[in-house]
């Protein structure tokens, strides 16, 4: 069944405070969107994985130097995926919708290009649980710390029972039918793709994450990044 996945690379990376869009920032002599798209290439390489193209959503300033780099990565992966590239929007949202309009087969993944190191296994279990009929997937994990409730002096209002609370992750999952849906009221925005599903009406379904899904948002996280690099080496 054959799929597409959407990179959205088009944020400014304020958090991580670089002094240029994310996508762009280097980590172990490569960009991180280089690694993104590098890693979906090979992946594509395995049975359950029917790769169409990749379309990856980027700054409209920097369309040259995107498909300079998400070219070079399906190179060296040398599997001849196609990559297209489109400028992206405001909004993540804004951004995965012109995406979504270069979008071809059944299924539609959508996966945060800072999210470099994201196993194969969790790509695999989005798919297998779209193959099972789910029409949204998101990788999620138990949450590890304690978590409360405050105002906004700081004093604490309640503390959350975290058994029932995921951290969500991406790939997220969607046939091409659900996605389309999800992202049909033009102006709505979510942090993540699957809660403009959930507002359509959709049932999302959440399958294991990975600690290696993490996104790289801040300083903290470049530098956990640029340590598993290292070790890779
Ligand atoms: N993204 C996007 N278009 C936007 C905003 C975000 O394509 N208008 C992408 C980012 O490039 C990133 C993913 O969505 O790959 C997750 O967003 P986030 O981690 O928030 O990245 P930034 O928006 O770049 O970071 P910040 O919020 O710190 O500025
Ligand atoms: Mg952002």
């Amino acid at each position: 069944m054959s799929t597409s996945v959407i990179v959205p690379a088009a944020g400014s990376g304020v958090r991580l405070g670089e002094n240029r869009p994310k996508a762009f920032v280097d980590v172990g002599g490569r960009s991180i969107l280089w690694h993104t798209v590098f890693a979906i290439c090979e992946y594509s390489a395995d049975d359950w994985f029917d790769l169409d193209r990749i379309i990856v959503v980027v700054p409209a300033d920097l369309m040259v130097a995107a498909r300079h780099e998400a070219q070079s990565a399906a190179d060296n992966a040398g599997r001849g995926t196609e990559v297209v590239v489109v400028p992206g929007g405001a909004e993540r949202s804004d951004s995965v919708r012109a995406g979504l309009a270069q979008a071809t087969g059944e299924y539609v993944l959508v996966h945060d290009a800072a999210r470099t190191f994201t196993p194969a296994a969790v790509f695999e279990r989005v798919v297998g649980a779209l193959l099972e009929g789910h029409p949204v997937v998101v990788p999620g994990l138990p949450v590890v710390d304690t978590l409360k409730r405050v105002d906004q002096g700081g004093r604490v209002v309640q503390t959350v029972d975290r058994s029932v609370l995921r951290a969500i992750q991406t790939p997220q999952g969607f046939t091409a039918d659900a996605l389309a849906r999800a992202y049909a009221d033009a102006g709505d925005t979510a942090t993540d793709d699957a809660g403009l599903a959930e507002r359509a009406g959709l049932p999302v379904q959440v399958v294991e994450g990975d600690p290696l899904a993490f996104k790289i948002t801040k300083q903290w996280d470049l530098r956990l990044a640029r340590t598993i690099s290292e070790g890779r080496d």
